[in-house]
Parts: structure tokens; sequence; C-alpha cells
């Protein structure tokens, strides 16, 4: 192996050749792709294409049915301190009595500190994790009176205080209407840049990411495409993945797919 394919192993995500099913169902086959230090990955695709399967590949509570997966050349194992992970469809509702920064605190039990942690240094660690996403304003807030997109800071917060490598959201942009997306969104793409921390999130609308993501993994039909935005979001690309033909229609700025759901 040359000594390039060695270091590209090592790299935040490396998946090569990767079927994925369950009880004799395909999800995903043929899955080849790396993800480098920093990049801003959206992983989109229709319901039931396997978006969170993926994640959960990453994150070792799943094994692939063949290939190779590899996470900072590892192969993945539960509870990994280089992921930060957040699930789709959390309810932080149920949470309302916890104040916000009690719930990015959260983010350090569990880690390589433990519950010992120094509560001075994990106070300072939780101050520092508000003002990366700029929530210091409502620090002391019931997390059940904050709005969708205050919610989402907060767990991008709690994530992140773990100081991870690889951070796996699952549909942080569900429910929020534009303007908060494109704030989660900038915050992350800022995250990208100055931690080098690489992201996949997950989203069914990649409008309020064109202009911030490096590259896109498209899952349909137990088949991706990973490029550029405006090489895979094409007719041409998402015909062949869907089997189907698919019209993109670009207006505003903004693209949309026709002919299937997505
Ligand atoms: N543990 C499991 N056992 C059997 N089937 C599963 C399991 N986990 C997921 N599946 C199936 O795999 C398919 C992909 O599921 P997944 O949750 O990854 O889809 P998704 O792309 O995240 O969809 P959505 O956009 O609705 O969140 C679905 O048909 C689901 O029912
Ligand atoms: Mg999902």
């Amino acid at each position: 192996m040359s000594p390039e394919s060695v270091n590209r192993r090592q790299l935040p995500v490396f998946l090569r050749n990767v079927r994925i099913g369950f009880g004799g169902r395909l999800i995903q086959d043929e899955m080849t792709f790396t993800i480098e230090d920093g990049e801003f990955i959206a992983v989109l695709g229709p319901n039931g294409a396997g978006k969170t399967t993926l994640l959960k590949l990453l994150l070792g509570l799943i094994r692939p049915e063949a290939g190779e997966v590899l996470v900072f050349g590892r192969r993945p194992s539960r509870g990994n301190p280089k992921i930060g992970y957040a699930p789709q469809f959390r309810t932080l509702d149920a949470n309302f009595a916890v104040r916000a920064r009690d719930l990015v605190g959260f983010g350090l039990d569990g880690h390589r500190w433990g519950p010992g942690f120094p509560s001075r240094k994990r106070r300072r660690l939780v101050d520092a994790a508000l003002e990366e996403v700029r929530a210091s304003e409502y620090a002391e807030a019931a997390v059940g009176e904050l709005s969708g997109g205050e919610k989402q800071r907060l767990s991008l917060a709690q994530v992140l205080i773990a100081n991870p490598g690889l951070v796996l959201l699952d549909e942080p942009l569900a429910n929020l209407d534009i303007a908060s997306a494109l704030e989660i969104v900038s915050l992350v793409g800022g995250l990208c840049a100055s931690r080098k921390v690489a992201v996949m999130l997950v989203t069914h609308d990649i409008n309020p990411l064109l202009q911030h993501v490096d590259r896109v993994v498209y899952m349909a039909n137990a088949r991706s495409a990973i490029g550029a935005p405006e090489t895979v979001i094409t007719r041409e690309t998402l015909s062949s993945l869907y089997n189907h033909p698919v019209e993109v229609v670009e207006a505003m700025g903004k693209k949309f797919v026709l002919g299937v759901e997505t």
C-alpha cells in the first residue's frame, strides 16, 4: 500500500465498498468515500435511504455487511470520544427544568473526565462552549422555554464541549425556519474552519447549506454519490442514482429537485 493510501486510512472517515443491510434487506451498497479534517459534508436523501444508519455505522452501533469502515484509522467502536453525535428526534422539551448551561455540561459526562471533573474547570468549559455557539445570553434559562433554534445551538455546544474531531448531526435543521437554519449552518461552517472538525450534517433541504458545505453525500435507492453540490445535485447524477427521471431546477440561488421525494 502506498504511503498516501495509508494516510487516507487515518482520516476522520474512510469507507470502502461498504454494504449495509438488515435481515436480507439492502440499505446501501458499494459506499466508498473519505472525509477529511475540517470538511463540512451534507448527507441527503429521501426517508429510509439510510442516512441515520450511516451515522450509526460510524458510531459502531451497527456493523457493515461488507467492506471496510474506519474512523480516524480505527474500526468503529461505541463511545468513541473523538465523535460528537446529536441524534435525530431529540425532544429537549422533556428537559424543561434543566438549565441551558447544565444541558451543555452533560456533554462532558461519560467522557474521559468522568463525573468527578473539577467544577471550576467544568464551568469554564461550559462558558466557552456557550460562547462558541453564541448562546451565553440564555445560559441560565430553562431549556424547555427556548426556541427550536436556541435548543439546536445548545445541542451543538453539548457536542463540541468534548472536543470531538468528527461531529455527526442528524437533521439539526428540521423544524427550523430559514433564518434559524442559516444561523446554525453558518455556525457549523465556522467551526469546521476554526476547529478543523469534520462535520456530517443530515438534512432534507440542501438550500441553507449550499454556500457552506464542501461536499454532499446523496443516498438513494441503496446507492450513493459524493461530491460538490454542483456535481451531485444535477439532473444526470440524481436520475442515475434514483434510476428514474429527475429534474433539478435552479431559481433565486436555490436548487429544487423534482420528480422524486427528497
Ligand atoms: N436496526 C434496524 N433493523 C432493521 N431495519 C432497520 C434498522 N435500522 C434502520 N432500519 C431500516 O433501514 C432503513 C434506513 O433507515 P434510516 O433511519 O437510516 O433512514 P433515514 O435515511 O435516516 O430516513 P429519515 O429521513 O426518515 O430519517 C429504513 O427502512 C429502516 O426501517
Ligand atoms: Mg434519519
